[in-house]
């Protein structure tokens, strides 16, 4: 075969091939080492110098030429399949997108925050305590000593004889006094409590409370108003009053109960705040001397105040629920009627 042949051939045979593949083939065919210009450089030896020398500058062109175009053609496979690839995923813009679903913050961590949010900005520190507690700071630390009728109000699940799952948040009290070596304190404590109730619309052997505790020099009484009339007022809008009640609580003294005007009626008196004008809300007082004593602060210098709310009670108001059950039993439809409180 002439060597103009061979080229020519070659070129129709790199113009055909659809595959990098196939390509390969067709350059080991022509250029490598058993390819047939090889045998034109065999015929060489038998040439006079003058005619080796215009067969090998022939023979170089050709094999420049043809791996021109072998490489142009490797780069034009590369362009169609970057272009195939393009044109397969291509993403329609159009089509409806995929929603994925998202859960929902719970009702009572969504009031959590918001609680949490507001004592934020009175200067209170957020403060937690264990679950499962001794019986010296459920109790005894918070002047409840052993056979105490207090206690049968709070009857709980007891562990051993003196680990229990605690039944109030105070134990937080004492724990974060003792802590603090008699600094002063400003703290909130979110967290669940047990106790052995039978489960109803408003009971629940499992609830939570937020306890709050203020001890500095000179805390009064009047403080304890002014707080808890602002968060009042913050939580469930400014036209809300609070009113104060005598009450027991082993752990202060005085000890109080506080109300809050109906919200539904405005104190008028309705089916919710059974026609009275008004909604218990939460118990408080000033913090007991001895309460002070049992984490060695001097009650003649420094006093303080406290108060217990239950999550649970405060989100029932201000969501208008009607059973405490609904929290607890995972029911989407329920737990979807409070996603617009995530945003
Ligand atoms: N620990 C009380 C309870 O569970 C609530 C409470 C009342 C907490 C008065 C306080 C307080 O800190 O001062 O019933």
């Amino acid at each position: 075969m002439e060597l103009h042949q061979l080229l020519q051939e070659a070129k129709e045979k790199i113009a055909l091939v659809s595959t990098q593949a196939e390509l390969g083939d067709v350059r080991a065919f022509y250029l490598g080492k058993k390819s047939p210009l090889q045998k034109y450089m065999k015929k060489m030896s038998s040439l006079t110098p003058e005619e080796r020398k215009t067969l090998g500058a022939e023979i170089n062109a050709i094999k420049g030429e043809l791996e021109d175009l072998v490489n142009q053609k490797r780069q034009a496979l590369l362009d169609m399949e970057i272009e195939a690839r393009l044109q397969k995923e291509t993403v329609d813009v159009t089509l409806p997108g995929h929603v994925f679903p998202v859960g929902t913050m719970h009702p009572l961590k969504q009031m959590i925050r918001k609680v949490e949010d507001i004592f934020i900005g009175m200067g209170y520190s957020i403060k937690e305590g264990p679950e499962i507690e001794t019986d010296r700071f459920n109790f005894e630390m918070l002047n409840v000593p052993k056979g105490h009728p207090a206690r049968d109000m709070q009857d709980t699940f007891y562990i051993s004889e003196n680990l229990l799952l605690r039944t109030q948040t105070s134990p937080v009290q004492v724990r974060t006094l003792l802590e603090a070596k008699g600094k002063p304190v400003k703290i909130l404590c979110p967290g669940k409590v047990y106790r052995r109730d039978d489960d109803d619309a408003t009971h629940s052997h499992q609830f939570m409370q937020f306890e709050g505790l203020v001890v500095g020099p000179d805390i009064t009484m009047s403080d304890l108003k002014g707080t808890l009339s602002l968060f009042i007022k913050k939580l469930f809008g400014s036209a809300r009053e609070i009113r104060f009640k005598p009450s027991y609580f082993p752990f202060t003294e005085p000890s109080v109960e506080v109300d809050v005007s109906c919200f539904k009626c405005g104190g008028k008196g309705c089916p919710m705040c059974k026609h009275t004008g008004w909604i218990e809300i939460l118990g408080a007082g000033m913090v007991h001397p001895n309460v002070l004593k049992s984490a060695n602060y001097d009650p003649e210098k420094m006093q303080g105040f406290a108060f217990g709310i239950g999550i649970e009670r405060v989100t029932m108001l201000a969501q208008q629920i009607d059973d405490i059950r609904h929290f607890y039993l995972n029911d989407k439809r329920f737990l979807q009627q409070f996603e617009r409180g995530n945003k």
